[in-house]
């Protein structure tokens, strides 16, 4: 079978993305599949790129960016290495080779890519693609429409407030009152981003105003959430297109050196010193809850293939809430997601060939 592996893109989560296709260009089981990696650019250019996942690992502070010259691709490595290779445009691997590929792992995170564009896109050229179709993949994006659907289903989403971008202009002040009333501290995350990008925690609300202007360089509609207390749980499913229950594997819970901090980008991908438990001990009962609740999440919003739905759970109160839904959910060295299938049994390699063979269900 031929899959083509799209990483990199337009969001910035770009470098996130390079680093989940290195680990998937390391495990995929190549007597099953020939892969045909194909690098987004930060501009939206699709250029064929060299199956080495040494090449797209994220190390140090930086990761690898695709990058072409004028009539080649130069990729940066995490340790400042550049590499030179013959690129060809979207326009010349379609004309050579996407009547033969047979699947795409659309590896992208973020807005064009994880968010029902790209989906889209394949769906109308009959394309068959790994992961969440055009509306579980737009909704999920976007965290105010993720939290009023699961808000509507009875799912326990926290307290938020959203605030749109003419509010904004138009009523400043009446919106940063309203926001008080959630209390403090606050979390401020633009409503379509990823891997914490953008997002404050905000402890006073002499600190609000800024925080809100600093998510929306990433999108200008805002979510302000009151803080979930609790611990970071997160739950991976996976799905086929059959109409089966999906499944779940045991919990995993992120860790965090201080407690005063968040899992934001630099914890989750540079720091290292995040811990991933798996699985997250927990009561068999809180257990049971939160993978029916995820269980629960998935179908309402329409998922298939593979999510991550992402939790607080309170020690105190026993009170499960739901964070966000991810469509695409990291893979990297650094993610919870293939460890917490491989302590289901479940290699990351299976893993792949799994998510493959259900895109053709
Ligand atoms: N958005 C990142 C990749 C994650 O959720 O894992
Ligand atoms: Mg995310």
């Amino acid at each position: 079978l031929r899959v083509m592996v799209v990483f990199g893109g337009r969001s910035g989560e770009h470098q996130i993305s390079c680093s989940t296709a290195a680990g998937v260009l390391e495990h995929i089981d190549r007597e099953i599949f020939d892969v045909i990696p194909v690098g987004v650019t930060p501009d939206g250019r699709w250029l064929r790129v060299p199956d080495d996942p040494d090449l797209y690992r994220l190390e140090g502070d930086t990761g690898a960016t695709i990058e072409p010259g004028p009539q080649q691709l130069t990729l940066v490595a995490g340790d400042g290495a550049a590499f030179e290779f013959d690129a060809l445009a979207i326009g010349e691997i379609s004309a050579r080779d996407i009547g033969m590929i047979d699947v795409m792992l659309p590896l992208l995170h973020g807005p064009f890519g994880e968010d029902g564009t790209l989906q889209g896109m394949l769906e109308m050229s009959d394309f068959r693609y790994v992961g969440c179709g055009v509306t579980s993949s737009a909704v999920c994006m976007a965290k105010h429409m993720t939290k009023a659907l699961l808000a509507g289903r009875g799912l326990p989403v926290g307290q938020w407030k959203f605030i749109s971008p003419r509010e904004w202009v138009e009523n400043r002040e009446g919106v940063l009152e309203q926001c008080e009333a959630l209390g403090l501290p606050l979390f401020v995350k633009p409503s379509r981003a990823g891997s914490s990008l953008g997002i404050t925690k905000v402890e006073s609300f002499a600190q609000l105003g800024a925080a809100i202007d600093a998510a929306r360089q990433h999108d200008p509609r805002v979510i302000v959430e009151a803080m979930a207390s609790g611990r970071e749980i997160e739950c991976a499913v996976l799905a086929g297109r059959n109409g089966s229950e999906p499944r779940v594997a045991p919990l995993g819970e992120i860790v965090l050196p201080a407690n005063d901090g968040f899992y934001d980008y630099r914890t989750k991908y540079v720091g290292n010193d995040a811990n991933l438990v798996c699985p997250a001990p927990l009561p068999e009962n809180a257990v049971a809850r939160i993978q029916e609740c995820a269980i629960d999440a998935f179908e309402t919003l329409e998922c298939e293939g593979l999510a991550r739905v992402d939790f607080f759970y309170d020690d105190q109160t026993g009170q499960i809430i739901i964070n966000e839904v991810n469509t695409m959910p990291g893979l990297t060295p650094f993610s919870l997601f293939p460890l917490m299938w491989s302590k289901a049994g479940l290699s990351y390699r299976d893993m792949i060939t799994e998510l493959i063979t259900m895109a053709l269900e």
